[in-house]
């Protein structure tokens, strides 16, 4: 067997792994065999890559490659081992811009390589040269927009710069106007290749990342976050073709799509058009909400009431938010449910598709506090449940528990499904204060007759009510009540 018919072979099994990675990370059960999948299938990619690679290049070149392996590798195992939970969307952001500039990078090397007269290989010629030309142009577009649209998304997320959307007068003209360039450039340079054209496209590319993703207010990341994932495999693709790397485009089209279709559960969840988050700029609009407007007193309750709550409740649903990973409440939160079910409450979980940071970040803090998947139920599968239900305790979730989403029209966040809390007999809110969430919106779920605010950090509180839970739980020391 040939080198190549070997490295064709390896790469068959890798994208297999990738199948089974992708599939396995869709169920909280299987999603740690899917990372193991997806290391496994990356390592057999990188061998059979640099194993073909080996033949035609110097050992100096295979020595760079094995010091640049190291170090990538190196700063990943440390940015992923350091990362909190909180963090992990920036670093996600940050990870996708450097697909992003890889995807560049490698377009204009396309073109350096057979235009600028480098090419070594084949010639080529005719129409192949054009359609060779026109991969170099949406190669390093798509890696250009994915660049800066990723680095700005990652600014925000990181708050190092204003999540606040960037309302530029005509923003969809210029982004239109930023598209039709990209058109004509490439129909130019397909025509006639001129690195100036290059060099504009370039430019217009990292100008539209930057724009698309700066005109997005805060709310709506979560979507930017899973539409520049799409992107950076659809760049990915793109150099595939170039480097007529079969590996590399079966990766790219299976992150590109997985991605998009994740944006569009992101987008259903959230109540927002899919074409207008790609379109970017969607969230802009949204009508400024009566924040200012009064809402009236807030009750408070403490831990130790909010105990004797639920030792009288018959059934609990928890709604964790943003708030519980920052807390790290998950390991105390599972305690609870764990000990009001050896009462016989009926304790479940409901999960807002936007809860948290990123998708998927409340059940994985949950799974990894061990709590039984089938009590962890998606809002879908839950929301009818609220009405029937005697106590919500919602931890750290502010934005995806806001009635004003589902009640009032003229609210930034209208539209946007929300888990029907306020429904419940009695509702707990954890918090440190009256602060807004993501969205800035003001909630009043705080405000409602049924609703107290049990104020302080979110893990501190959830032990505070589990102390209080085994104190009236302890036996009665037997010196305490005698008659003497
Ligand atoms: P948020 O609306 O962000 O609210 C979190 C709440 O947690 C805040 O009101 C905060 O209030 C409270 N909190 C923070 N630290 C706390 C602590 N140590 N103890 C107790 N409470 C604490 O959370 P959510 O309901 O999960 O909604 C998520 C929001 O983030 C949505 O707007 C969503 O669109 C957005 N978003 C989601 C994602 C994904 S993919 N999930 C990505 C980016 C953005 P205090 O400051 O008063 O404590």
């Amino acid at each position: 067997m040939t080198t190549a018919t070997a490295a064709e072979a390896a790469y068959v099994v890798a994208a297999l792994l990738f199948i089974l990675s992708l599939a396995g990370l869709s169920q909280h059960r299987t999603s740690r065999s899917g990372v193991v999948w997806g290391i496994a299938g990356m390592v057999i990619a990188l061998a059979a890559t640099v194993g073909l690679a080996s033949r035609s290049i110097t050992t100096t070149g295979l020595v760079l490659i094995a010091v640049a392996t190291a170090v990538g590798a190196g700063i990943g195992l440390w940015r992923a081992s350091v990362v909190e939970m909180t963090g992990m969307p920036e670093l996600i952001a940050i990870m996708h811009s450097l697909v992003g500039l890889a995807a560049a990078f490698v377009g204009w090397n396309g073109y350096l390589d057979v235009d600028a007269g480098g090419h070594t290989g084949q010639e080529i010629t005719g129409s192949l040269l054009r359609i060779h030309h026109a991969e170099v142009f949406i190669g390093v577009f798509i890696g250009a927009v994915t660049f800066t649209g990723s680095v700005v998304a990652y600014l925000k997320l990181s708050a190092r710069i204003k999540s606040r959307p960037l309302m530029l007068p005509g923003r969809h003209v210029l982004n239109l106007g930023a598209l039709a360039a990209f058109v004509a450039l490439t129909a130019a340079f397909v025509a006639r290749p001129h690195m100036g054209l290059l060099i504009a496209v370039t430019v217009v590319a990292l100008a539209l990342g930057a724009h698309l993703v700066a005109s997005i207010g805060g709310g709506d990341m979560p979507v930017v976050v899973s539409m520049l994932n799409s992107y950076s495999g659809w760049a990915a693709a793109a150099s595939g073709f170039l480097l007529a790397n079969n590996l590399l485009i079966v990766t790219g089209a299976l992150v590109g799509s997985s991605g998009a279709y994740l944006s569009y559960i992101m987008c259903k969840a959230m109540n927002r058009s899919f074409l207008s988050v790609i379109a970017g700029g969607f969230g802009g609009e949204a009508v400024v909400a009566s924040d200012g407007a009064d809402q009236g007193e807030h009750r408070e309750i403490s831990a130790e009431e909010t105990a004797e709550l639920l030792q009288d409740a018959s059934s609990v649903i928890i709604t964790p938010g943003y708030g519980m990973a920052v807390a790290q409440a998950q390991y105390p939160v599972a305690e609870l449910a764990r000990k009001l079910r050896e009462r016989g409450v009926d304790v479940r979980f409901g999960i807002h598709p936007v809860a948290g940071r990123l998708p998927g970040h409340m059940n994985v803090l949950l799974a990894e506090a061990n709590v039984p998947y089938d009590i962890v139920l998606e809002m879908d599968e839950i929301n009818d449940d609220f009405a029937a239900t005697s106590v919500v305790l919602v931890i750290g979730a502010n934005d995806t528990v806001n009635p004003s989403a589902a009640e009032d029209p003229a609210s930034p966040i209208a539209g946007m499904p929300v888990l029907h809390v306020w429904e419940a007999a009695q509702v707990v809110v954890f918090k440190r204060s009256m602060a807004t969430g993501y969205a800035g919106v003001q909630n009043p779920l705080f405000f409602r007759e049924n609703s107290q605010m049990l104020f302080g950090d979110a893990k501190q509180r959830v032990e505070d009510i589990l102390r209080s839970l085994d104190a009236s739980a302890a036996p009665v020391p037997a010196m305490v009540g005698t008659n003497r």
